[in-house]
């Protein structure tokens, strides 16, 4: 399903031009930026997140602009109902960010879940007063959410998605999210929300930035089965932590086409190309190349070429990840570090948020 999103700026172009622009300034300034971003612990992080979103991540972190990470938990109850391995998603998803070099010891960085926030979590009720019914029923990434989710009943909290997401961006100020483009509605309504607080309460000294979303241009990757996106409920993913031998097998699992010729065609050959495609992510090679030097090798010296090129590239990751496994009192620790330093800012937002709402004792 594609999101029929064109009310940024004018329109998606409009948003990948402004997001060019602001990588450039990121890269000169990033003193003037805070990111803040997240992810549903719903289970480990697969290949696809890893060339889509935290690789882009840790490129940015390492930059030096400081990095807010929030793993939302009780975001994980609008379209789930089974809670059962919540803690050991949330660690082993700390795991794969400080795996893959997010670097909380450089003291501008954290990364913490949601529910640990109380403070946080206490301006949605002053957001949600922002907006209205009619703008949450709009919101095309809800609704495909709520599709997705084969839900006949919609909870609040799936429908107050975009609210609840604008408290995690607005409560440290953060003012660049990365995101994919089916994440710009919300960044959109996060950006109202900012405008409306600032202007009705707060006039003459805004509380809040309207934060910039920056379009990730990593290709999407594809499943093992072709045509549809990675994703772990479609069962067609490999995993970070998977071992190289199941690498192997899930790679030879995966679907390509009858023709012996491999060639690089995206359009009428999506398997191949996306097996194509993570060889040049793993290798910085060009898929065409790659293509021309397989030649009539068949699909079978594609699967070689890709288990080894991708094995190797993810070597130092899964060695990091293995080491951090066996320290589960770090992973503790680092989250607690963020949960602190998370309550502290969100804290003087909201004494700067209950300041200009004259809701001072
Ligand atoms: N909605 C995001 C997702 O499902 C996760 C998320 C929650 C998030 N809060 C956020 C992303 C704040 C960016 C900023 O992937």
């Amino acid at each position: 399903m594609t999101t029929e999103y064109v009310d940024y700026g004018g329109s998606f172009e409009a948003a990948l031009a402004k997001s060019r622009l602001l990588e450039q300034d990121l890269q000169k300034n990033p003193q003037n930026y805070k990111i803040l971003t997240g992810d549903r612990p719903t289970g480990r992080l697969h290949i696809g997140h890893f060339f889509g979103s935290l690789q882009n991540r840790v490129r940015l972190h390492k930059l030096g602009v400081p990095t807010y990470i929030v793993i939302a938990d009780y975001q994980v109850l609008t379209d789930r109902d089974t809670f059962d391995a919540i803690a050991e998603n949330v660690h082993q998803l700390a795991i794969d960010y400080l795996a893959a070099g997010i670097d909380p010891t450089d003291g501008k960085t954290i990364i913490f879940p949601h529910s640990h926030v109380p403070e946080l979590n206490q301006l949605l009720l002053p957001f949600l007063t922002l907006v209205t019914n009619a703008e949450l029923d709009r919101n095309p990434t809800v609704k495909e959410e709520i599709i997705a989710s084969g839900q006949k009943n919609i909870n609040a909290g799936m429908y107050t998605y975009p609210v609840h997401q604008a408290a995690d961006i607005l409560f440290c100020k953060g003012n660049v999210v990365p995101v994919g483009k089916d994440q710009l509605p919300h960044l959109e309504l996060t950006r109202t929300i900012a405008r409306r607080f600032n202007s009705r309460f707060a006039n003459d000294k805004p509380v809040f930035p309207e934060p910039q979303p920056l379009l990730s241009e990593a290709p999407i990757v594809l499943g093992l089965d072709g045509g549809q996106k990675m994703s772990k409920s479609r069962n067609n993913t490999i995993m970070l932590s998977a071992d190289e031998d199941e690498t192997a097998r899930l790679i030879k699992r995966a679907k390509t086409d009858s023709e012996r010729l491999i060639t690089y065609d995206p359009e009428n050959r999506p398997e191949v190309a996306n097996l194509l495609m993570l060889i040049s992510l793993s290798t910085g090679r060009k898929p065409e190349d790659i293509a021309a030097e397989i030649g009539d090798g068949g699909g079978g010296q594609l699967k070689k070429m890709l288990t080894e090129s991708l094995n190797e590239y993810l070597r130092p990751h899964r060695a990091k990840r293995k080491e951090l496994e066996k320290d589960p009192g770090y992973i503790r620790q680092v989250l607690k570090d963020g949960v602190a330093q998370a309550r502290a800012e969100a804290e003087q937002t909201l004494n700067e948020v209950r300041e200009v709402m004259n809701m001072m004792l």
